[in-house]
């Protein structure tokens, strides 16, 4: 076992942290509260290279592993969760289901665009009324000949409102269900689509979270990705490396949340003495650390399946739930530990607290996770048993 980043990964994950702290941590605050659009942060970010950052070089991206884009994610979002879910999608659920199933025509005329972050992406699943229950798809693509007519509407889609391609998942055949479903790669430009408001959200509030509504938008057959009926096989394996990036983000929000309270306790003094010597505050120290090492070490493990060409669906769906958990529980002790600083808007752990809610939720709710985990133990997939036969006990 190797539990040592690269020198590579190292300066990656140094990298993150200095462009966060002196481009994304001033007017945080002001843009959550205001729900003001990233701009500037998104197109500093572009020339960063984090809005491509595995995508290989060829196509213009940083070709670099999953686990550096999980250090770079982590780091961002223990300031911004808003920029690490608008870099996320584009990475994860964008740049890399068009490198993985694109034809090479469809990776020049978009992948290109996308790596670079000239242009931003959306993943567009979820309906009004099929979020977890995503083979229910009611978005349909006919087929006219030589193209699809869209229409339909998706809800909750991060980008909605500034992305420029979105992969829309639509039901070509019904009467085959999942295996009707197409992927469609849609210009937001087109006829026919239509951007709705932006969601006034609980958290990650800088981020562009809107409806679209596919009124008769025609498109050409081949934005098709892949064959006929792989649109919901698409999104499934997109969704299984999304997981890994939401899991970093939860991973750096629980982070940031950790590090702020680490240093108030250590700073405010109660009873004469530093509250970080009072047992009661160092035992929710303690139990920081521990929960966040131990998710630390499932988001890096798929991460690491997943550039070895192993099998990553399970230990995804593991790093999601366990480190959107963690992100919940700590940045609750963070905002007890700040006390009533914690609970006013100045001090962080309050905007860190509403933002990782959403990380149990988005890309699979921590039920579904729950779904794919367990139908992955009980049907004996599980990957690399912790103990070998001889050491089962007696
Ligand atoms: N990889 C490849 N194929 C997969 C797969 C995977 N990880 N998971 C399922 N499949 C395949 C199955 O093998 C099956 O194929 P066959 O019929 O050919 O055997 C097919 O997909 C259907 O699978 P299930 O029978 O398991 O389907 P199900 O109805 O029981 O649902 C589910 C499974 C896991 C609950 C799935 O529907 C799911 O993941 N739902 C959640 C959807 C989700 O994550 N939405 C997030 C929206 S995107 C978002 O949030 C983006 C954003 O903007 C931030």
């Amino acid at each position: 076992m190797q539990f040592e980043l690269t020198e590579e990964q190292m300066a990656v994950k140094e990298a993150a942290r200095n462009f966060t702290q002196q481009e994304l941590l001033p007017g945080v605050i002001e843009r959550d509260r205001e729900m003001k659009y990233p701009k500037n942060q998104v197109r500093r970010m572009a020339e960063m290279g984090f809005l491509g950052m595995m995508v290989s070089t060829e196509y213009g991206g940083g070709g670099m592993d999953t686990l550096s884009y999980v250090l770079a994610m982590e780091e961002i979002s223990k300031v911004d969760a808003s920029c690490a879910v608008i870099m996320s999608v584009n990475n994860s659920l964008v740049c890399w289901g068009l490198e993985a199933f694109g034809n090479e025509a469809q990776k020049q005329k978009y992948l290109t665009r996308l790596a670079t972050g000239e242009w931003i992406g959306a993943f567009c699943l979820s309906e009004p009324e099929a979020g977890s229950d995503a083979t229910h798809q009611r978005t349909t693509a006919v087929d006219m000949g030589d193209y699809y007519l869209l229409n339909g509407t998706k809800n909750w889609i991060t980008n909605g409102g500034t992305s420029n391609v979105h992969l829309v998942m639509a039901q070509t055949h019904s009467e085959k269900g999942h295996h009707g479903i197409n992927c469609l790669i849609v210009e937001t430009d087109w006829d026919g689509v239509v951007i709705g408001a932006k969601e006034d959200k609980l958290g990650i509030r800088a981020s562009d979270t809107h409806s679209i509504m596919y009124n008769d938008v025609k498109v050409p057959k081949e934005n098709r990705i892949g064959d006929d009926g792989f649109g919901f096989k698409f999104a499934m394996k997109t969704l299984d490396g999304g997981r890994i990036g939401i899991a970093a983000q939860a991973l750096g929000i629980a982070g940031g949340a950790y590090e702020l309270a680490l240093a108030y306790a250590k700073e405010r003094e109660a009873f004469g003495k530093s509250i970080s010597k009072h047992q009661a505050i160092a035992f929710k120290i303690a139990d920081m650390a521990t929960d966040i090492e131990a998710a630390k070490l499932l988001v890096y493990r798929a991460a690491w399946l997943k550039d070895q060409g192993m099998d990553y669906s399970t230990a995804s769906a593991m790093a999601k739930v366990f480190a959107s958990e963690t992100a919940m529980k700590h940045t609750i002790e963070a905002v007890q530990i700040h006390g009533g600083y914690g609970y006013v808007k100045e001090y962080h752990v309050e905007r860190l607290l509403r933002d990782a809610k959403i990380t149990q939720i988005y890309e699979g709710t921590s039920e579904v996770q729950r779904i794919v985990i367990s139908r992955s133990v009980l049907q004996g997939q599980l990957y690399v048993p912790i103990w070998s036969e001889k050491m089962q006990p007696v």
